[in-house]
């Protein structure tokens, strides 16, 4: 039907015959002559109607926003000043010579260039929505993207294997999606959260160097960068030790940005452990565009009279940290206020401050109403730590180490945007040395912090037995600009080590059993050493795209209540399915 698409026509096509094909943009009279903007999915070319032809003159009235056409014409420079910089095909337009109205168009929910556009609009007429030149591009960009990523895997020995989506419950700590089943009334599949098992199980197939894209689903609470049905680049290894995988994965990233994104990344990509993070960020995925940083002063304020610093300053598990704001003097009461309220949501009772008018004056060039519960020491030595300089402000968190460090952690972030003090560019690291354990007050217990599977920093199960808490895991994530781009580990590969870290986890034999029987088995038949990661495709996307959810760069995501608008799906079924099913939906409770 068509000889060109609409976005690729420019000055060498003039005096060329063309045919293009797609949806009116925009239609434009002016004193005699029609415009119509029509656009493809390569661009947005401008077709002229003349009224010479008084019959397709008529049927170009007719034309509105979204009908579909089909164009035949002579294309030509556009007029002296007429020209449009702005648009690749900006310098040139068609002189229609016949115009075929392939379909019409209602008119759109929302015009497709306003910017305004509820989200749940959007999604619902998601298929209109997609037609916008940005959603198009993000669409080709994930595409390269995964291109690139399979054929970088391929030559590097990675095989694509499916595994199952019917399946059995994954712990990756999040709520299972179930699927019941027919043939086995009363039992249930769950939708893997991540091919984790499969992917070791394969490993221990012999398949070597493993990856897939795949989908994961968890029924967790949604985020901007979380959805209930996302999509993994997963990967796993045998043989190789977390250098090897990380070195690995570091010249995949770096051959992606620089084919993709036109980007050189220097490598070897930073190293930072947990505890370093945490400490200096309050972040296990710290965003290091940011030259912001938290220091410790818990050590100079165990002695002050003020309770809020002196409580937890002498509390093992608490922590009073520093936050230095530069130009944070122009600072308001109000925009204080704000802050405060903001930490408020992280837990933090709330947010001493200083302002430094004139570091020079000591105590006179300072403000603060806790001024005067802090020696001088302790103020010299707080001003030194955070470099503060005049016109600085400096922010304190007191409290147990968890609430600081979200809550200052956060309030970083948030000041950094405020004030434009984050930097451009593209800030990758690793975040090694994660803790094994993570101790779960309300179920008093350990959790696996990154999953059950991950090898601890010993082979030694007794030395791991004998102090569980203080023991780090052989884990490590990638992060880029502040985000989780995708975490892994070198896994457990000897079944003993593997029952021991259950029964750490509380899992009892029966319960592991049942639960992974399968792999404790596959252990004892020749397990190689390995371990793996999984990135966050739609995550990584986001990025690249510059998006700021990453449902701008899936084609049909669900809503934060994980509803597709589109399909109306979750829905109910019939009363003759849930039968097949043995299911029986509990009556809605009867009140009066
Ligand atoms: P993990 O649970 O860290 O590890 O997941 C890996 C990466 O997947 C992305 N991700 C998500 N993206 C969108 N929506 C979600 N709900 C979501 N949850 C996770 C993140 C994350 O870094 N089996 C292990 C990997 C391994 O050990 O090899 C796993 O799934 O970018
Ligand atoms: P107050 O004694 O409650 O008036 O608090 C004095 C200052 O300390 C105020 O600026 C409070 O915001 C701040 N503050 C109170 N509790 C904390 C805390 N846990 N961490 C940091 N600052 C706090």
């Amino acid at each position: 039907m068509r000889t060109h698409y609409c976005g690729e026509i420019n000055q060498q096509h003039i005096d060329r015959t063309i045919s293009v094909c797609g949806w009116v943009n925009r239609r434009r009279d002016h004193g005699g002559v029609i415009f119509v903007d029509l656009r493809d999915k390569k661009g947005i070319l401008q077709v002229v109607f003349d009224p010479d032809d008084a019959a397709m003159f008529a049927l170009a009235e007719s034309l509105r926003n979204e009908f579909v056409l089909k164009v035949e014409g002579k294309v030509r420079i556009r007029p002296e000043g007429t020209a449009n910089r702005d648009m690749p095909t900006g310098e040139v337009e068609v002189l229609a010579q016949e115009l075929q109205i392939l379909n019409a168009s209602e008119t759109p929910p929302f015009q497709l260039d306003d910017d305004d556009v509820h989200e749940d609009i959007r999604l619902k007429y998601r298929y209109i929505d997609l037609r916008r030149p940005e959603m198009q591009s993000r669409l080709q960009l994930r595409a390269k993207v995964t291109q690139y990523l399979r054929s970088w895997l391929e030559d590097h020995e990675f095989m694509d294997v499916e595994t199952p989506m019917l399946t059995r419950a994954t712990p990756e700590g999040a709520r299972d999606y179930l699927v019941p089943s027919r043939t086995h009334s009363g039992s249930f599949f769950a939708l893997p959260q991540s091919p984790q098992l499969f992917k070791q199980l394969l490993m221990m197939s012999g398949v070597d160097r493993y990856y897939q894209i795949v989908r994961c689903f968890r029924d967790e609470d949604l985020r901007a960068d979380r959805q209930p049905e996302f999509t993994q680049l997963d990967i796993e290894t045998s043989f190789l030790n977390e250098d090897g995988i990380m070195s690995l994965m570091e010249a995949m990233m770096q051959g992606l940005f620089k084919t993709v994104m036109k980007t050189e990344i220097e490598g070897p990509f930073q190293r930072m452990s947990h505890a370093q993070a945490m400490e200096r960020y309050g972040s296990d995925k710290p965003d290091l565009r940011i030259p912001l940083e938290l220091k410790t002063v818990s050590d100079l304020l165990s002695d002050v009279e003020f309770k809020v610093f002196s409580g937890p300053a002498r509390d093992p598990q608490g922590r009073v940290a520093a936050l230095r704001i530069p130009g944070g003097n122009a600072l308001t009461r109000k925009e204080i206020d704000v802050y405060t309220e903001y930490v408020g949501r992280y837990g933090a009772r709330g947010l001493a401050y200083i302002k430094c008018n004139d570091i020079d004056q000591g105590r006179e060039g300072l403000q603060s109403p806790i001024l005067k519960f802090l020696p001088d020491h302790a103020i010299s030595e707080i001003l030194r730590r955070t470099g503060a300089q005049s016109g600085d402000l400096i922010f304190f968190g007191a409290d147990k180490e968890k609430i600081v460090n979200e809550s200052l952690g956060a309030l970083r972030i948030k000041v950094a945007q405020d004030l434009a003090l984050v930097e451009e560019g593209w800030r990758f690291l690793w975040v090694v040395d994660f803790p094994m354990f993570e101790y779960d007050e309300r179920e008093n217990r350990l959790t696996a912090l990154h999953h059950p599977f991950t090898a601890p920093s010993t082979q030694d199960a007794d030395e791991l037995e004998a102090n569980p808490a203080g023991m780090l895991s052989r884990a490590y994530d990638m992060v880029l600009n502040g985000t989780e781009l995708g975490g892994g580990s070198i896994r457990i590969h000897a079944m003993e080590m593997q029952q021991r870290v259950l029964k750490l986890l509380g899992i009892d034999e029966q319960e592991a059993d049942e639960k992974f029987g399968f792999l404790l088995t596959a252990l004892k038949y020749g397990c190689p050493p390995h371990g793996g990661i999984a990135f966050g495709l739609d995550r990584m996307v986001m990025l690249m795209a510059g998006a700021s959810s990453i449902r701008d760069v899936m084609a049909f995501p669900k809503t934060q209540t994980a509803a597709c608008l589109l399909t109306q799906a979750p829905s109910p079924v019939s009363d003759q399915q849930l039968k097949e099913l043995s299911i029986r939906l509990r009556k809605p409770a009867i009140t009066d």
